[in-house]
């Protein structure tokens, strides 16, 4: 069972605090907009249990007296039992970001986190998300003040870099100094999107270069890759994203360090039984069989097994939650 861990550091600094327990080399769900909702989180929580989850993330607002939004406080407040959620702030003004910490820890989270990473458009009025790697004197004051107003753990999820991969290298003195308690990094840089792959080389130094725990982001979607990147890095630990909605099944691979992939048959009930869980769950969170099925599309769009294309792309094009109720019984 994962529980939080608190790792002391050396005399005079604060004694780390972690959303993960000391003997575990955590595998987190990672944050995504539009999908790790409170529904999927507890598919996966009762499913495969990840280590640690994330909400997605929270627009800070600039202008509002409340900068987060009252369904944001009660998503950031709600963690389960048993696996430690992490309430992601996306934002970009100092005085609203911390706020924006505050009335989080006061609706009950414990976790935050900071996302340095998101490569689109602007998400908030000003340079939030990976456009905040533009602005590092902005950064130098952000982090120091986030840090200052969490009594939790701080965490910071962050690509390597705006446009060069080795910009993260002079923002790790930043984050030592503030006494940031994990970063997740992303080695792409902002500019990239998704293309091209992660960078991994660029997680090795980093883990090298920095005495905070690292956890490797990035293109794992088999146990052989995550492995991989493991052993190369000396990774604290693995965020799993598109490779975990497109089969949750991954977590266990990884746990069990199974290396061989699913059959398609395998990958059939896999799906089935999924998306059976995520229609069930999707029909009590959200209204209306459009908003039901825009939210699943959602999901079916990650899943990418060369033997499912058939069934998804029907999926995809259901007009009715009784068509794809219909299609899903199909799989098995
Ligand atoms: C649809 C989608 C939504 C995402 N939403 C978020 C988000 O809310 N917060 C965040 O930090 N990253 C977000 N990301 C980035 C992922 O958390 C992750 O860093 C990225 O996909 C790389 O990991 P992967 O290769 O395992 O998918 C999102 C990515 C995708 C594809």
């Amino acid at each position: 069972m994962t529980t939080d861990s608190t790792i002391k550091t050396e005399p005079g600094r604060r004694a780390r605090s972690l959303p993960w327990s000391d003997d575990t080399m955590p595998l987190m769900l990672a944050p995504m907009q539009g999908l790790t909702n409170r529904a999927l989180r507890a598919l996966f929580i009762e499913w495969v249990r990840p280590d640690v989850v994330f909400t997605e993330f929270m627009r800070v607002s600039n202008v509002s007296r409340h900068r987060l939004r009252r369904s944001d406080l009660a998503e950031a407040a709600s963690a389960t039992a048993e696996v430690p959620l992490v309430a992601q702030l996306v934002g970009s003004n100092r005085q609203a970001l911390v706020a924006a910490a505050r009335s989080a820890e006061a609706a009950g989270a414990r976790h935050i986190n900071l996302n340095m990473g998101c490569p689109f458009g602007r998400m908030t009025s000003g340079a939030a998300g990976g456009a905040m790697l533009q602005h590092p004197a902005l950064l130098a004051e952000i982090i120091p003040a986030l840090r200052n107003a969490i009594t939790g753990t701080f965490s910071v999820k962050l690509r390597a870099g705006y446009d060069d991969p080795g910009q993260i290298f002079s923002l790790l003195p930043l984050f030592t100094e503030a006494d940031v308690d994990f970063l997740i990094l992303h080695p792409r840089t902002v500019i990239q999107k998704y293309a091209e792959t992660a960078d991994h080389a660029i997680t090795r130094r980093v883990v090298r270069e920095s005495p905070l725990p690292v956890i490797a982001n990035g293109d794992v979607r088999t146990a052989a890759a995550g492995l991989q990147i493991l052993e190369e890095t000396g990774a604290a630990g693995l965020m799993l994203g598109r490779g975990a909605i497109a089969d949750p099944l991954l977590f266990d691979r990884l746990r069990n360090r199974s290396l061989s992939e699913p059959t398609a048959a395998e990958s059939a009930v896999m799906l089935q039984h999924y998306l059976r869980q995520v229609l069930a769950r999707y029909c009590e969170l959200f209204c209306g069989d459009k908003q039901i099925l825009d939210k699943l599309k959602n999901v079916l769009a990650f899943i990418d097994a060369p033997a499912l294309a058939g069934p998804v792309s029907k999926m995809k094009r259901a007009v009715s939650i009784s068509a794809l109720v219909n299609q899903i019984e199909a799989l098995g």
